[in-house]
């Protein structure tokens, strides 16, 4: 018997007792597996996917049916966590009905539980006609990848006073909206404490500090699978690299050395039936 999800109620209490949240991203089934059990609360499958796993150099080469290609693979292999789904660039800032139908797509098309929208005030009208459709929306502010080059490159958001000032509102407008959490990306800690405390409905950080409500990462940057330079606010909690090497190297040299495969490794078959084998073949 499953046990039951993870829900967008869960994830207020959660903010409510001080218990903090825990969300990983995935983009492919073993993946998702192994992080709802476990035991994260809840699965980005993020268009982080664009550079961890396609190869690109941001996110705006993601399309719509990235997202749900690889999001129906993550909720093949979920039980509990919660699903939440990234809206790709352009999906949802034409118009709000665009931006609806969209969403739509992704949790139909997925059997998702929820999507993320990256910005502020400007994108409240979407996420205010998606949630009133039903759709769980979590918002996302601070760093957003998406605008990365209005932004001038991937850098701290919020550090002075009219853009924090900015980000408080945008979060009220989120909340007013209807969306469930906000993701704070590469925000100064003592900001995002006070967003944190201004709105009703969870923080989740990523280089945001240890004031917001839950906390999210790369997968690929946690298990150490990122090559190149990490951002400042990663931890890396293992070595999976280096394990993957080793096991690739055994691999290759036993093949080649023809200790691999080993009598453990191959099928049988009844003597006298090879032998006849060889026996019409004259050999
Ligand atoms: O795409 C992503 O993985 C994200 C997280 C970094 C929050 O948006």
């Amino acid at each position: 018997m499953p046990e039951t999800k993870t829900s967008i109620i869960d994830l207020k209490e959660k903010k409510s007792s001080g218990e903090k949240i825990t969300m990983l991203t995935a983009y492919d089934y073993p993946t998702a597996e192994l992080v709802d059990q476990a035991g994260v609360d809840t699965i980005l499958v993020g268009d982080s996917l664009g550079m961890v796993v396609l190869g690109y150099q941001n996110t705006l080469a993601v399309t719509l049916e990235d997202m749900i290609h690889h999001g129906r693979a993550v909720v093949r292999g979920v039980e509990k966590a919660m699903v939440i789904i990234d809206m790709p660039f352009m999906t949802y800032q034409i118009t709000r009905e665009k931006a609806m139908e969209n969403a739509a797509r992704v949790i139909q098309e997925t059997g998702a539980d929820a999507v993320k929208l990256e910005g502020g005030v400007e994108i409240a009208d979407a996420v205010q006609g998606i949630t009133e459709a039903g759709i769980p929306v979590l918002g996302h502010l601070g760093l957003t990848p998406q605008s990365v080059g209005q932004m001038g490159g991937f850098k701290v958001q919020g550090k002075d006073i009219q853009t924090a000032l900015k980000m408080i509102d945008d979060a009220r407008k989120l909340e007013k909206a209807g969306a469930f959490g906000v993701v704070l990306e590469c925000v100064p800690w003592l900001l995002a404490g006070l967003i944190t405390r201004s709105i009703s409905i969870p923080t989740i950080g990523i280089g945001a500090g240890e004031h917001c409500d839950g906390q999210v990462l790369v997968y690929h940057d946690v298990m150490g699978l990122t090559t190149g330079k990490r951002p400042k606010f990663v931890k890396e909690y293992a070595n999976a690299r280096a394990e993957m090497e080793k096991g690739i190297q055994g691999y290759i040299q036993e093949v080649k050395e023809g200790k691999f495969p080993a009598k453990d490794h191959r099928f049988e078959m009844p003597k006298d039936i090879f032998e006849k084998i060889t026996e019409a073949l004259g050999e």
